[in-house]
Parts: structure tokens; C-alpha cells; sequence
């Protein structure tokens, strides 16, 4: 098979929700339909504890949980598929952000009984800055939920896309009948627990005339119409500019449309796109190897101090033992430990494509952001967006004596982006910044074990960090509510204590230019 049918083959996608919306769920029917496992309930076991052989840091075990967002790949069909794990919870973190710059698509599932919630709002946020297409899942039509109509105007005023609905529920809860879909021009009849049956529309009169007949389902023509006379136009250009986002209604766990969510979304998801770099755009049919690093784990065996690097390969072939150039210092390294991602199993990969996810050992040589080369031409990809932190904490070192280690330590795990460095600007305090909790706990354990260093914290709280644009600031208009602080790289910032103090200090200092990064990127 030649690069091109290896690059068109593959879909490589992320799941986005608030916690609960049902994507641990959702997941699990997509590797039963990969037979990556045969049996619901593998994939949920990781709440209590089974996931075991996964959980690479001493912290994850304590919490039962997955620090890293995990790759699972696997076969479907003609296709190669890559989900790349989102973390939410209290594990949501910049990996999570991270993440979403090396995807080609995103599966948003919202739960319809809920609606649009917070956390899907940010991470649909970056999506739209890098204008990757979205796909919606309106999830647990098996319950009472809200108006689909409603649910659509909600997508499109709280996130500001545009939708376009591949189905329509028929009833709901109690009430619910099926599915009428809108692509294929069929009716997909929910039967509970046991399997679904399609019918076409032209012959439900016929086949399914219970149905046919039913109020509710002749309540669905007349909304149908509606839809198709006021509603967008489907257009899968639109779809892959990020643009307008075909809707899906189902139920995860009565895997009722999820079968068909899933070979349609794969239709229409986009292949590996070309990828920005200081020296224009790269193409992933580009016959020489290139890809960047989006996330660093370390300590992934706690025996051996190991890292490895998650590298999204942008073009050409990824052949194990091959020598890349590591652009940022012009150094030549030899990938020779290569790992591929099995739904959680590492397996050693010798061939990988563009889209694909690898996992290399990185023997401390790598950053997060960092481009890979073989073949003569020096190119980076696009430089990480910074992500706002929302959780702040002062930190000092326990020990005076130690403060050479506790200075290492914070230049070292700040530089890898495992959290975010200010400085206070009156009194040069150093304050860290997270997007969840889990980056707290990480950093203070990874100082306790590999720098030697105990640390402590004074929590500022959750506040909401604003960029000033310009570097000449009246330092007598920042107090502990707005508090001036720099960044790593020396650029002015202020941490509001709460919406409240960012909107009257923004109405009051009109000169002041503030950035929010989530919508400047
Ligand atoms: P998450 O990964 O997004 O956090 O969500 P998860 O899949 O864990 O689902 C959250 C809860 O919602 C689970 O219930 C799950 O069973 C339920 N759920 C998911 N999809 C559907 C659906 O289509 N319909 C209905 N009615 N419920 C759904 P739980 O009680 O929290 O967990 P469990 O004890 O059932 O495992």
C-alpha cells in the first residue's frame, strides 16, 4: 500500500464533554465495534481500579485514574482509527488541551438532558482555533431530556457553530421510538435492549405501520420539514472548515445510533491535513518523516526513570531505528524504542503513518512542542498555543537549604509544560498555574522524587488570568484581587480573584488591552 492509501485510511480523533455526558461510554462501543474488547464494562473498569497494567505513576494508582490522555488505535472497516483520550475530572489538564492540536477531528458528545455544559465550552473553544471539525452526539435519548430544537439553537448560540442534524429523534424517554435519519433516509426503530431495525422511509406505511401510524412519529414529518425548509443545508466543506457540525442523536448505553454515527462520522472526518510550519505549510504525503512532540509522560516505569515523548506524525513514513533531526538544537537521535498504543497495551511499532500516534523514548531530550526530521529540509511546526490556567498557587520550597534543587526542578518541569510559571511583579513570589488540580499533584510529587525537593503551597484559588498587551503597566492599579504577575517569558498578566473583579477592572482601565488566550490564539 503506498503512503497516500495509508494517509487516506486514517482518522485520528478526540472525544470532548463535560464529565458524565457519557464519553467513557461512547468509547467502549467503539472498540467493541473495533473488537479491541469484546465485552462492555473494560473500559468503565478503570474507575475501579482494573485498568492496573496502565497506570503508570505511583499517583494514578492512588487515584484510580489515567494521568496521561491515552491513545487507542485500531482497524474498522477500510479505515485506521486513532482515538486520542481527553482526561476530564479532576484530571483535566494542558495534556488534555494538548491533545486536541494533534487531532484531524473531534467527536463532541453533549448530554441532551443537560445541554451545552462548561467544561464542553472550553474545550470546543480550541477546537475552533484551529478550526477542526466538529461531530455532535446528543446523547441518552433513552431519558426525558430537553427539546431537540432547542438543543440545536443552544449549540449554535453558547458555541457559535452552526448545526446540521443527520437525524431526528422520534419521541423521547418513555416515548421514544427511533431515530429518523435524515443522510440515508431511514428509520432506525428502537427496540430497548434488544437490537435495532432499519427501515426505509418510503416503506414504513408498509413494514413498520405501528410506527407509521403513532402521533408522535407523524409530529416528527412535520418537524422534519421545518428543518429541512429553515434548517442549514448539510455541506461537508463547511463540515471540514469546522464551520457547521453535523448532529447525531443516540444513546450510548443502549448502543442505539451508534453504529451509524460512527460510519458516517468516519465518511466524513478529515484524513491527516497538511500541518503549519515556519517554512509554510507540509503535507503529510511528503515522502520524508516529520511530526512533533504534543505531550511528554514521565516516569512511565517508575523503575527505570523512563519519558516518553507522544509524537504526532505529520508526513512521510515512521520506520523504527531510523535517524530524525530534533530541529531545535540540530542534534541527530536515532528512533530506535518506539511504542504504538492498543487501547492501553504499549506495543513496540515498526512502521507508522502520518495521523498515527507513536510513543518514543525520550531520554531527556525532548520538549513538549518540538519538531522531528528526517530528509535534508530544517522545518518547525506551529509553536503550542499557551493555555489560560485557571488554578494558581504560591509555592516555596520547604527546605531553605535545598533551594538549588527546588530552582532545578521548577526550570525543568516548567520548561517540559507540566505547569505554568508567574512571578508575583512587588514581591517576585513564584506562583504556578494550572489548568486542574492533577497538575499540582503531579508537579509536587515529581519534586518530591525526582529533584529531592518537598514543597509548599498557599492556594491564590481559581482566578482568571488575562494577558496585557504591551509592557509599560501603572503597577498602583493591581492589588491581590487583580494581581500583576509575568510570565515565563517576561510578559505582564493579570490574575483576577473572580469575574466580578476582571469585568469592573476591565471597564475601568479602558487603555489596558487584555487577552484572553483562548480566544487570541
Ligand atoms: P463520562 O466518561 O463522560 O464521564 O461518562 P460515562 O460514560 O462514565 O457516563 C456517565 C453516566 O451516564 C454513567 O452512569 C453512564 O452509564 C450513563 N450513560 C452514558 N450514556 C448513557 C445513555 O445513553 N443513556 C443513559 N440513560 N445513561 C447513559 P453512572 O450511573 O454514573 O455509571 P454506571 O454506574 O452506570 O457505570
Amino acid at each position: 500500500m503506498n503512503l497516500k492509501q495509508e494517509i487516506d485510511k486514517r482518522k485520528t480523533f478526540a472525544i470532548i464533554s463535560h464529565p458524565d455526558a457519557g464519553k467513557t461510554t461512547l468509547t467502549e462501543k467503539l472498540l467493541l465495534f473495533g473488537n479491541v474488547i469484546r465485552s462492555a464494562g473494560t473500559v468503565k473498569g478503570k474507575k475501579s481500579g482494573k485498568f492496573a497494567a496502565s497506570d503508570w505513576m505511583e499517583i494514578e494508582k492512588k487515584r484510580g485514574i489515567s494521568v496521561t490522555s491515552s491513545v487507542m488505535s485500531f482497524p474498522y472497516h477500510d479505515f485506521h482509527v486513532n482515538i486520542l483520550d481527553t482526561p476530564g475530572h479532576e484530571d483535566f489538564s494542558e495534556d488534555t488541551y494538548r491533545t486536541l492540536t494533534a487531532v484531524d477531528s473531534v467527536v463532541m458528545i453533549i448530554d441532551s438532558t443537560k445541554g451545552v455544559e462548561p467544561q464542553t465550552i472550553k474545550l470546543f473553544k480550541v477546537c475552533r482555533m484551529r478550526g477542526i471539525p466538529i461531530f455532535t452526539f446528543m446523547n441518552k435519548l433513552d431519558r426525558e431530556g430537553r427539546d431537540p430544537l432547542e438543543l440545536l439553537a443552544e449549540i449554535e448560540e453558547v458555541l457559535g457553530i452552526e448545526s446540521y442534524p443527520m437525524n431526528w429523534p422520534v419521541g423521547m424517554g418513555k416515548r421514544f421510538l427511533g431515530i429518523y435519519d435524515r443522510y440515508s433516509e431511514s428509520f432506525v426503530r428502537f427496540n430497548g435492549n434488544e437490537e435495532e431495525s432499519v427501515y426505509k422511509v418510503d416503506e414504513m406505511e408498509e413494514k413498520a405501520a405501528d410506527i407509521y401510524e403513532n402521533p408522535t412519529y407523524q409530529d416528527t414529518l412535520g418537524e422534519l420539514e421545518l428543518l429541512n425548509e429553515a434548517g442549514n443545508d448539510f455541506d461537508p466543506e463547511r463540515v471540514r472548515k469546522g464551520e457547521l457540525t453535523p448532529v447525531f442523536f443516540g444513546s450510548a448505553l443502549s448502543n442505539f445510533g451508534v453504529q451509524t454515527f460512527f460510519d458516517t462520522f468516519l465518511q466524513f472526518a478529515a484524513s491527516p491535513q497538511p500541518r503549519r510550519t515556519n517554512e509554510g505549510f507540509i503535507e503529510p504525503e511528503k515522502q520524508d518523516f516529520s511530526g512533533y512532540v504534543f505531550k511528554i509522560q514521565a516516569n512511565m516505569n517508575t523503575k527505570h526513570r523512563d519519558r516518553i515523548a507522544f509524537l504526532r506524525i505529520c508526513s512521510g513514513t515512521f520506520e523504527r531505528g531510523m535517524s530524525v533531526t530534533l530541529s531545535r538544537t540540530n542534534k541527530i537521535i536515532k528512533l530506535s524504542q518506539s511504542q504504538s498504543f492498543m487501547a492501553g497495551d504499549r506495543e513496540t511499532v515498526d512502521v507508522a503513518y502520518p495521523g498515527d500516534i507513536i510513543g518514543i523514548y525520550d531520554p531527556n531530550a525532548y520538549q513538549i512542542g518540538d519538531t522531528l526530521t528526517a530528509g535534508k529540509d530544517r522545518f518547525e511546526y506551529e509553536e503550542l498555543p499557551q493555555f489560560p490556567p485557571e488554578m494558581f498557587k504560591k509555592v516555596r520550597a520547604k527546605n531553605v537549604m535545598k533551594s538549588k534543587q527546588f530552582k532545578k526542578g521548577i526550570d525543568q518541569l516548567v520548561q517540559e509544560g507540566a505547569i505554568q510559571l508567574f512571578r508575583q511583579e512587588l514581591t517576585d513570589d513564584i506562583i504556578l498555574g494550572a489548568v486542574g488540580q492533577l497538575q499540582f499533584e503531579v508537579f509536587e510529587e515529581r519534586m518530591r522524587s525526582e529533584y529531592n525537593a518537598e514543597i509548599e503551597f498557599t492556594s491564590l484559588g481559581d482566578r482568571i488570568a488575562r494577558w496585557i498587551d504591551g509592557d509599560k503597566v501603572d503597577r498602583k492599579k493591581f492589588d491581590n484581587r487583580s494581581m500583576l504577575v509575568k510570565d515565563r517569558y517576561g510578559q505582564y498578566a493579570v490574575l483576577f480573584e473572580n469575574e466580578f473583579t476582571y469585568r469592573y477592572f476591565r471597564d475601568n482601565n479602558k487603555d489596558i488591552k487584555l487577552i484572553d488566550l483562548l480566544e487570541s490564539n
